[in-house]
């Protein structure tokens, strides 16, 4: 021992990542660190690679080249259970993806029990626990078309909560819903940042992203053009395709 304190391990650390499909490279030698309990915002164009990075931390897709390392763990190699890294890191997608046929409830605990062959007791707990949590313990036994699309989408953060995951990964969770209810969502993401969730997001909602964010992150064709706190990249953009991107929203 020096001594010395330690600096912190990132929670998530990405390394010259590349996926292409086809011939259309969509990441292109894309690194990124997440410290513990950090909120980073991706912000970029439509087709700038953001769903496409979520989607390759949470296995969803595979990567070309580059390593994704999540608690010290290489989860691109291939001997890992892709299951088992995916209930570390729960993801949320626009389309909330419920299934119509299956109570509140039934939605949450789905995949502990199917995937993760927790016993319906426990996963009823846990998930009425998370249901609570997002302030929909009451809709645990309506089905999904019988709640407003922000309940939906508040019922599919519980689900993506519901294994207690290390990183919270959120694709444009509020772009679907009407005006008047992205509200309760951004509320709820606030809440859970303040209690020091880990979350990557992506987001047109630059106001959102100035306020939950501790690094804004803009992808650009594939790449990380730049990065840093809200103040300096929404606020003072160092690179004229940040510029010309902030510029044109506000237009
Ligand atoms: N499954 C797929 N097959 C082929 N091409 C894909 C696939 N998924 C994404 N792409 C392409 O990858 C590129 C990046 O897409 P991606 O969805 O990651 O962008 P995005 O930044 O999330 O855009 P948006 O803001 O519109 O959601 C696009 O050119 C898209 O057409
Ligand atoms: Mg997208």
């Amino acid at each position: 021992m020096t001594g010395q304190p330690a600096l912190e391990a990132p929670l998530l650390s990405v390394r010259g990542l590349r996926k292409s499909f086809g011939d259309n490279v969509v990441l292109d030698d894309v690194d990124l660190d997440v410290q513990p309990g950090e909120c980073v915002v991706l912000i970029g164009a439509s087709g700038s690679g953001k769903s496409t990075l979520l989607r390759c931390i949470n296995l969803l897709e595979q990567v070309d080249d580059g390593v994704i390392t999540l608690a010290g763990l290489d989860i691109t190699d291939p001997r890992v259970d892709a299951d088992e890294v995916r209930s570390r890191t729960g993801i949320v997608f626009q389309a909330y993806n419920l299934f119509p046929h299956l109570t509140v409830l039934d939605n949450v605990t789905l995949a502990p029990r199917r995937v993760h062959k927790v016993a319906r007791a426990e996963a009823e707990s846990r998930a009425l626990a998370m249901l609570e949590r997002v302030g929909l313990a009451e809709k645990a036994r309506a089905r999904p078309d019988d709640l407003s699309g922000g309940q939906q989408q508040r019922v599919a953060i519980a689900r993506a909560m519901v294994n207690s995951p290390q990183l919270l990964l959120l694709d444009e969770v509020t772009s679907a819903l009407d005006p008047e209810l992205v509200g309760e969502v951004l509320d709820l993401l606030g809440e859970l940042r303040e209690e020091g969730m880990t979350m990557i997001l992506s987001t047109h909602e630059m106001g959102f992203a100035r306020n939950v964010a501790d690094t804004v992150c803009f992808l650009d064709g594939g790449r990380v053009l730049e990065q840093g706190p809200p103040a300096e990249v929404l606020g003072a953009p160092r690179e004229p395709r940040t510029r010309q991107f902030l510029s044109r929203l506000v237009s």
